[in-house]
């Protein structure tokens, strides 16, 4: 079987020699004899991401004429002698590649139950500052609402991030359902929170996004 191979394949050889001698076109076409296409140690493919996310960053939204420089930082912005109902508003800060962001500067400021700022002092603002996982929390009452013009704004919360490689985000929360949503002149839907009322505390909850 080894010499049948070995005579046939010398055989095949010799007449393939003697038709390229003679001019002879092959029959094959001439792509069949294409190299085979470079093909990459795998040491020099790229890395595959492990887990692709990316994130859209948080809309901006109006400073308003109340912010103040300056506001201690705390997380806990409502005495117990404050009216309104209680709140609970927490959430992480992460890039758009979904990095969590710690040691972020979060200043708030809002206006009490009664929907008035404190121009004079600190009351109802203070600078959050987010953990190692990029988390935050808040605990105050819900914004009433005032009168901007001849229509009353809806409940906000407004907001100012400060983070080490990012540019400084301003914005403003606000809840859902609020009737006031509708037709408020600076309103983004994409920073409408949903919310919960257990055991008398209101639960609210954003995930900020800060683009490079
Ligand atoms: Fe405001």
């Amino acid at each position: 079987m080894r010499d049948f191979n070995r005579r046939t394949f010398l055989g095949i050889g010799s007449s393939l020699i003697l038709a390229a001698c003679s001019g002879r076109a092959s029959s094959a076409p001439r792509d069949a004899l294409a190299p085979t296409p470079h093909i990459e140690d795998e040491d020099e493919l790229p890395p595959v991401p492990a887990a692709a996310c990316v994130a859209d960053p948080t809309a901006k939204n109006i400073e308003g004429p109340f912010y103040k420089k300056g506001a201690p930082h705390r997380s806990v912005l409502a005495d117990p002698k404050d009216a309104g109902e209680r709140l609970l508003l927490a959430g992480t800060l992460r890039s758009t590649t979904c990095a969590a962001i710690a040691g972020a500067t979060i200043d708030v400021w809002q206006a009490n139950a009664a929907g008035e700022y404190d121009l004079d002092g600190f009351r109802f603002r203070g600078a959050l500052t987010t953990d190692p996982k990029g988390r935050w929390e808040l605990r105050s009452v819900v914004p009433g609402r005032y009168l901007n013009g001849d229509r009353y704004r809806p409940a906000h919360i407004h907001i100012k991030i400060k983070a080490k490689g990012f540019p400084v985000l301003t914005t403003q929360l606000y809840f859902a359902g609020d009737p006031y949503n509708d037709g408020d002149p600076f309103i983004d839907p994409s920073l409408i929170m949903q919310h919960s009322l257990e055991k008398e505390l209101r639960r609210a909850r954003f995930d900020f996004v800060l683009a490079a």
